[in-house]
């Protein structure tokens, strides 16, 4: 082969043989980037899934940083808040509750906020005497500008069971507040074993014999009793005609003398009440039957008009009725509606009791 043919034979392989390898030194770089780039995807993917779990942990961190401070500010308020109510029974104390108050009340015309109610009944279910220690509530009781009312007040407040329970004591209260003007016409619907009737004429005894009056002569023009008398709602079974007479009759209440309505007193009373003679009104009236809502309103709706002098309303801090059957809502409601006519008197202890006094009379007090 002549020299020159043999040189372009040369060239030309030898620059075929360069394409060549530069071309597989191109495809080998370009796997290693492509092995590259997958590593460094993969790389960047496990650092976004350390920081999406980074950010979840942060967050789960930050909610329990919260849950935490939140715990220890509501903490730091019970710690605040925890009060002793002393447990009385028959005058004898028997043991000490912590119950829980909001911040010391201010003598204001708020409410008491029913959470507050709703949180300590939670806590001490069932336990008499919960809401001895809740914060004054003035949508509760009724004193004026009235001092003796004020002091009459305290005098409820204080009382405590002795012997009797705390309602009957509270009765015995007002009857003494009342001796110069004893009821003589009183209605009682929820009679049960007759004990608010006996500690009423024990109180209207006692009052009488101080005074030295004769305590033997019959005293009531008007006695009436209204129950199922049987041992549902509330009743107990020993609570009937013949158990009630016989207890009045050792304080020298005749049968002659007392009124037994049987049945619903949804209808028995209004339906005696149509059917007197008089429309004179009550001097007393006890309305501790029906719990329920619409059973309590009925009940007051339809004895309100016959109140002469004094209304006496039961159990709204009872545990099974104070914000269930919103006896305490019912209660406040007519503190609400009375108070114009009439003094509200309250005792917080073991069920709640209280005592609505028509201003004139109670004013006209010695
Ligand atoms: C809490 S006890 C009364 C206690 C009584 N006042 C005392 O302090 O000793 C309630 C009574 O109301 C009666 N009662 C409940 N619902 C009634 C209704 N609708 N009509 C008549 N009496 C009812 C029950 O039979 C029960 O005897």
């Amino acid at each position: 082969m002549p020299n020159r043919l043999l040189s372009r034979f040369v060239n030309g392989h030898l620059h075929r043989v360069g394409l060549h390898l530069s071309k597989k030194a191109t495809i080998t770089r370009l796997a290693i980037l492509q092995a590259e780039v997958e590593r460094l995807q993969a790389e960047v993917e496990r650092l976004q899934a350390r920081d999406a779990e980074f950010a979840h942990c942060k967050r789960v961190h930050e909610a329990e940083i919260e849950r935490l401070r939140q715990r220890e500010s509501q903490l730091t308020r019970e710690r605040a808040c925890l009060i002793d109510a002393h447990l009385h029974f028959q005058g004898v104390e028997v043991g000490s509750l912590p119950v829980l108050i909001q911040e010391p009340a201010p003598r204001t015309d708020a409410q008491l906020p029913d959470p507050v109610i709703a949180w300590t009944l939670d806590r001490f279910q069932e336990k008499p005497g919960w809401a001895l220690n809740l914060p004054e509530d003035l949508s509760t009781f009724h004193t004026g500008s009235s001092a003796k009312a004020q002091q009459f007040q305290e005098v409820m407040h204080q009382t405590v069971q002795l012997g009797w329970s705390t309602t009957h004591m509270c009765l015995m209260q007002v009857i003494a507040r009342m001796w110069s003007d004893l009821p003589r016409r009183y209605l009682e619907i929820g009679v049960c074993e007759g004990l608010s009737v006996l500690a009423l004429v024990t109180a209207i005894r006692f009052q009488k014999a101080l005074r030295r009056q004769n305590i033997l002569e019959p005293f009531f023009d008007e006695l009436v009793l209204a129950d199922f008398w049987g041992n549902q709602f509330g009743g107990s079974a020993r609570g009937s005609h013949q158990h009630v007479e016989e207890l009045l009759r050792s304080v020298h209440v005749t049968p002659d003398q007392v009124t037994f309505l049987d049945g619903d007193s949804k209808k028995t009373v209004p339906a005696y009440l149509r059917s007197r003679k008089n429309h004179v009104p009550f001097d007393a009236v006890f309305v501790d039957g029906d719990h329920s809502y619409h059973g309590a309103m009925t009940d007051l709706e339809n004895v309100l008009p016959y109140v002469g002098k004094v209304l006496f309303f039961d159990d709204i801090y009872h545990p099974a009725h104070c914000l269930r059957d919103r006896l305490l809502e019912v209660h406040r409601s007519l503190v609400k509606r009375l108070k114009d006519d009439f003094y509200v008197f309250v005792n917080r202890s073991w069920f709640g009791f209280a005592a609505f006094i028509r201003k004139d009379v109670f004013d006209a007090l010695p």
